[in-house]
C-alpha cells in the first residue's frame, strides 16, 4: 500500500533535513552535468568498472539495455535519496523513467528545475527513505548513491523490498568501514591533522556513519542474493594527489581493481562498496 507523506520526522531525520537544506544553499550544483559515465556505456566507448560511481550507473544500464533502448518500454527507476538531481538526470539520459525522493525540499526543487531545463520528464517528491509514498512493486530498478549510510537501514531496506518489482534490481554505492584503517583514522593524532567532525565544508553530517559488516548482514537478511564489490584502497590517495577537476580515469583505481581480483583479502581494505541485489520472484 502507498504511504501518506505526512510522516512525523525522527530526530535523526530532522537533523539530516536541516543539514541538507542549509548545505544546498552553500553548494548549489552547476547545470554542467558530466554525462560521460552514461554515454561511455551506451555508445560502448568507455567503461570504468573500477570507479564505484561509474559502476553504479553501468549495472542498471547493462541489465536493462534491451528495454531502455526500445523507446516504447518504460523501465521505472527510483533514485533513492536523489539529492539535487545530477544522478537522476544521468539515469534519465540512459533511458530510464526516473522517480526520485529526498528528505530535503531544496534538493527536490533542484531536481525539478534541472529536469525542466533539460526538457526531460521526471517525478520528484519529498519523502523519507524509511516510509515511501509509492505503491508496492512499482520499480524495475532502485538505485542510490551515498544514501544508506544516512538512514535507518532496516526500515529503508524493507521499503526497497516493498517497492521493487519481483526479479527487479537494487544497487547502492556507499562508504564502508575498514576497521583497521578507520581505527587509525580516528586516532587523536590523525584527527588533529585531518579533522572529520561534522561540517558543511567536509560534507559530513552528525548522523552519517559508514556501513559495516552488520549492515551488510542486515541487508542480506532481506536480499540473500547480495553481491558487494569493494574499491577505494590505494586510490584513497587520489584526493591528495589528483585535482578534483581531473576527469580522466584514475591510475590508482585501476591498480586497486586489478589487485582486488588477484590478491587475496586486498578487497577487504576497500572503503567504498557497490552493493547489488535483486528481489526474488518467490517473495
Ligand atoms: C550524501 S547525500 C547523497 C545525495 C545523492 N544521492 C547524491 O549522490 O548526490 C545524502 C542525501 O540523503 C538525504 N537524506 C538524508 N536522510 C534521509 C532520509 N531519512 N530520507 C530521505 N533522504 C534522506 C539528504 O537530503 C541528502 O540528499
Amino acid at each position: 500500500m502507498p504511504h501518506l507523506p505526512n510522516v512525523k520526522f525522527t530526530q535523526r531525520q530532522h537533523r539530516e533535513k536541516e543539514y541538507y537544506e542549509k548545505y544546498f544553499e552553500q553548494n548549489k550544483i552547476s547545470g554542467n552535468i558530466d554525462f560521460s559515465p552514461i554515454d561511455g556505456v551506451i555508445h560502448g566507448t568507455e567503461r570504468r568498472p573500477w570507479n564505484s560511481y561509474w559502476r553504479t550507473y553501468e549495472v542498471p544500464i547493462i541489465s536493462y539495455r534491451e528495454l531502455t533502448s526500445k523507446m516504447k518500454t518504460e523501465v521505472n527507476l527510483l533514485d533513492f535519496g536523489c539529492g539535487p538531481g545530477d544522478n537522476a538526470l544521468r539515469f534519465s539520459r540512459a533511458g530510464f523513467k526516473v522517480t526520485g525522493f529526498d528528505i530535503c525540499e531544496n534538493n527536490i526543487e533542484s531536481c525539478k528545475t534541472l529536469f525542466k531545463e533539460n526538457n526531460v520528464e521526471g517525478h520528484f517528491i519529498v519523502s523519507v527513505a524509511e516510509e515511501l509514498p509509492f505503491a508496492d512493486e512499482s520499480f524495475e530498478v532502485v538505485a542510490g548513491i551515498d544514501i544508506l549510510h544516512h538512514v535507518d537501514i532496516v526500515k529503508s531496506i524493507k521499503e526497497v523490498r516493498r517497492v521493487l518489482k519481483k526479479g527487479a534490481l537494487a544497487i547502492f554505492r556507499e562508504p564502508i568501514e575498514v576497521p583497521i584503517l578507520d581505527n587509525l583514522r580516528n586516532t587523536t593524532l590523525v584527527k588533529m591533522f585531518i579533522p572529520n567532525k561534522p561540517s558543511f565544508e567536509k560534507h559530513i553530517t552528525e548522523d552519517e556513519r559508514k556501513l559495516n559488516k552488520v549492515d551488510l548482514e542486515l541487508i542480506e537478511n532481506f536480499f540473500p542474493d547480495i553481491t558487494v564489490e569493494r574499491s577505494l584502497i590505494l586510490s584513497r590517495l587520489d584526493k591528495f594527489v589528483r585535482s578534483r577537476k581531473n576527469t580522466k580515469a584514475s591510475f590508482l583505481e585501476k591498480v586497486d581493481h586489478t589487485l582486488c581480483k588477484y590478491v587475496p583479502y586486498y578487497k577487504n581494505l576497500g572503503g567504498a562498496a557497490v552493493i547489488i541485489f535483486r528481489k526474488r520472484h518467490d517473495v
